[in-house]
């Protein structure tokens, strides 16, 4: 039996049921994103750019979501509050870099670089920074703990990624 939807919310609410774990819901992403047909269905070549919410669990809170990238992003190193994300590729790529505020300072720095290429899938817990860059071909399954969008992230728009993380990894 192929991987869907249906199994993709059951094994997210039994890796989310008790403590979350997030490693598991990854392999479960990684799962669906291995069946062609679930990624012809959710991420059509046609598809028009925005966010489908694929599934919003009642009693957990998370919800499954669709993108589709109105243009190339290239975003700011940020955390996601009180919630946690995992972001799985569907197609073309994500570049994701990692970010920790060193002790005693109040600016993240990069420390981690990697690609999301179609069919990987990665997370980030509470409290941890991130920043993304990708084409505006990429398209990409978005597992959070709540809905992101209500809650005050906290943004470094003034650190010049791209140039950031071209310098930490050519020092
Ligand atoms: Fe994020």
């Amino acid at each position: 039996m192929a991987y869907e939807l249906d199994d993709l919310v059951a094994d997210c609410r039994a890796a989310i049921g008790g403590e979350p774990d997030l490693q598991q819901v990854c392999d479960a992403m990684q799962k669906a994103l291995a069946n062609p047909a679930f990624v012809d269905a959710h991420f059509p070549q046609s598809a028009e750019p925005g966010r489908t919410t694929l599934y919003h669990d009642p009693e957990l809170g998370f919800y499954i979501y669709a993108h589709v990238p109105n243009g190339a992003i290239l975003s700011p190193p940020h955390d996601h509050a009180t919630a946690w994300a995992a972001y799985g590729q569907a197609r073309a790529h994500t570049q994701m870099t990692d970010w920790e505020i060193p002790a005693g300072q109040d600016k993240p720095v990069p420390v981690r670089t990697y690609r999301l290429l179609p069919g990987m899938a990665g997370y980030y817990d509470i409290g941890a920074f991130h920043s993304i860059d990708m084409p505006e071909t990429s398209r990409f399954l978005r597992i959070t703990a709540t809905d992101i969008d209500d809650l005050p992230c906290k943004y470094f728009d003034e650190i010049d990624t791209r140039k950031t993380i071209a310098e930490y990894l050519e020092p």
